[in-house]
């Protein structure tokens, strides 16, 4: 397979590190079905020494979700490596990743550790992996900033060791193209045992630099690529999934090199990604930013509808970018809803279903026509999360001479409660009254709103980060009326808290 790149997966790892993204386990289980219909090679599904949620998603993905190999991150520390193990227990095709800091800045100011101690670390770290599995994966964090001959050293130790897969990455963003490429070129020259592994690069996009740099690895014989959906990942983030693959498809004449990716999956993915997490994504954001096929001049429109190829290089379609359908209205059953639903990748059990179906009912009665965005706003928001307080009823009193007010009634249990406040302005006002009613203590951090179809009656999407407790939570609600979705969203945000 010399033309193969391998795509692995990290937006559950290095992009929940995004600040103000945080997923609990039914979304990291979510985004993880939907990689594996991505096809995506391997799918590294978290960090699990470093918290309970991290070991209990990385467990239940190595369960659940079949297809791609699933990793597990690592220090080449024992815990760290047992832990890892423990959690991959159950997966068909596991692999632990194992990491250590090469870097001479890192070793003097974090480690206080010479080359030499550190090259036998990493070695007893993949010894102790391959104690486990087959499948060890080694990568010595900050390559871009290692001194080449220690890197050479390392990398062929851990070889020695059992390493299968050696990953190169640029942590901090620091590489350029040809600095970068080059690096990859030398460690296929100059590491003797190199073509008994897979080579893999992971970019971070500090200079905005992260998928040039991956494509510059691939050009010259990197096999794996490490990236996230969307892009997102620490700071600014990592070389992003969509834009390396179309990369590698669209200009096959130039990197002559293929995925196995199912990229007609990519923008369902890139919105499951953004719901999610709470990031939005920019509207010029290639191939999957609303504006990545809109063409707005009058001369490119005209162009476009006599040759699409006169202005675009890729097939919106190729993207999973199709015209907004009509799939259902008013009139369809709960089996129609149930289909669809399926074929856009969501299995829900009877009484998810049951609840959907009244949302979607409300929303066809003031829609007519439901689009498939509709549906997965629906089910983000509301299907899949257990709900502690639901909706009721609320009223709002506003306008622009008016102190906006608002009454909510909230159910919990058999138990109904009612509390009305005044604020800033009707979303406010709500939230003070919820508030009231939930008695937790917890700050907004974060609102949004966007239109998830286009038109006077589209369904509004809203989402919203709230802290409670040094956490962050992350709430979602869709309705076409934008009073009733930031109040869902925030209610979805208590439920996530309650339900923790
Ligand atoms: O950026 C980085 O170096 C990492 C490693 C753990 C691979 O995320
Ligand atoms: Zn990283």
């Amino acid at each position: 397979m010399k033309n193969r790149v391998y795509i692995f997966d990290t937006t559950l790892r290095d992009g929940e590190q995004s600040p103000g993204a945080s997923l609990n386990l039914q979304d990291k289980l979510t985004i993880a079905h939907q990689l594996a219909r991505l096809n995506v090679d391997a799918i590294e599904a978290g960090f699990p020494v470093s918290s309970q949620v991290q070991f209990d998603a990385t467990r239940m993905i190595a369960e659940e979700v079949k297809g791609p190999t699933i990793v597990a991150l690592a220090r080449c520390v024992e815990i760290d490596i047992d832990r890892a193990a423990q959690a991959l227990e159950k997966a068909k095709k596991p692999r632990i990743h194992v990491f250590a800091a090469t870097s001479k800045i890192h070793l003097e100011k974090k480690f206080k550790k010479n080359e030499d101690e550190i090259l036998e670390m990493a070695v007893a770290g993949v010894r102790r992996a391959k104690k486990y599995f087959n499948d060890i994966e080694f990568s010595p964090e900050d390559s871009a900033r290692t001194g080449k001959e220690f890197l050479f050293r390392i990398v062929e130790a851990t070889i020695d060791a059992g390493a299968t897969v050696i990953n190169i990455p640029d942590t901090v963003g620091y590489s350029n193209p040809d600095e970068f490429g080059q690096l990859i070129a030398e460690i296929r020259e100059r590491v003797p045992n190199i073509h008994k592994v897979i080579l893999s690069v992971h970019c971070h996009n500090d200079l905005g630099l992260a998928v040039a740099n991956t494509l510059s690895a691939i050009y010259n014989g990197a096999q794996q690529a490490e990236v996230t959906m969307n892009g997102v990942g620490e700071r600014a983030g990592n070389a992003s999934l969509e834009e390396v693959v179309m990369a590698l498809k669209t200009r096959s004449d130039f990197y002559k090199k293929t995925t196995k990716i199912r990229t007609e999956e990519i923008m369902r993915t890139s919105r499951l990604v953004s719901s999610l997490t709470g990031l939005l994504i920019q509207p010029n954001k290639a191939i999957v930013g609303s504006n990545a096929f809109a063409h707005e001049s009058g001369i490119h429109q005209d162009a476009v509808i006599k040759d699409a190829s006169t202005y675009e290089i890729m097939r919106p379609q190729d993207v999973g970018l199709e015209a907004n359908r009509i799939v259902l209205g008013r009139h369809s059953g709960r089996h129609g809803l149930k289909q669809r639903l399926g074929e856009l990748g969501y299995q829900l059990s009877k009484p998810e279903i049951d609840h959907i179906y009244e949302r979607f009912l409300e929303v066809a009665d003031k829609k007519k026509e439901v689009y498939d965005e509709d549906l997965i706003a629906l089910v983000v928001g509301d299907a899949l999360q257990k709900e502690v307080y639901q909706l009721d009823y609320f009223h709002i009193l506003s306008g622009n001479r008016a102190l906006p007010s608002a009454t909510i009634q909230l159910q919990r249990d058999d138990q109904i409660f009612q509390e009305a406040s005044v604020g800033d302005g009707p979303v406010d006002a709500a939230y003070k009254a919820i508030d009231r009613i939930v008695q937790l203590p917890m700050q907004l951090q974060n609102y949004t709103l966007r239109g998830v179809t286009e038109g006077k009656n589209a369904m509004g999407e809203v989402s919203v980060r709230v802290k409670h407790e040094e956490r962050h939570y992350v709430g979602r609600g869709a309705s076409t009326d934008v009073i009733e979705a930031s109040i869902l969203a925030y209610l979805n945000a208590v439920n996530r808290i309650l339900t923790r």
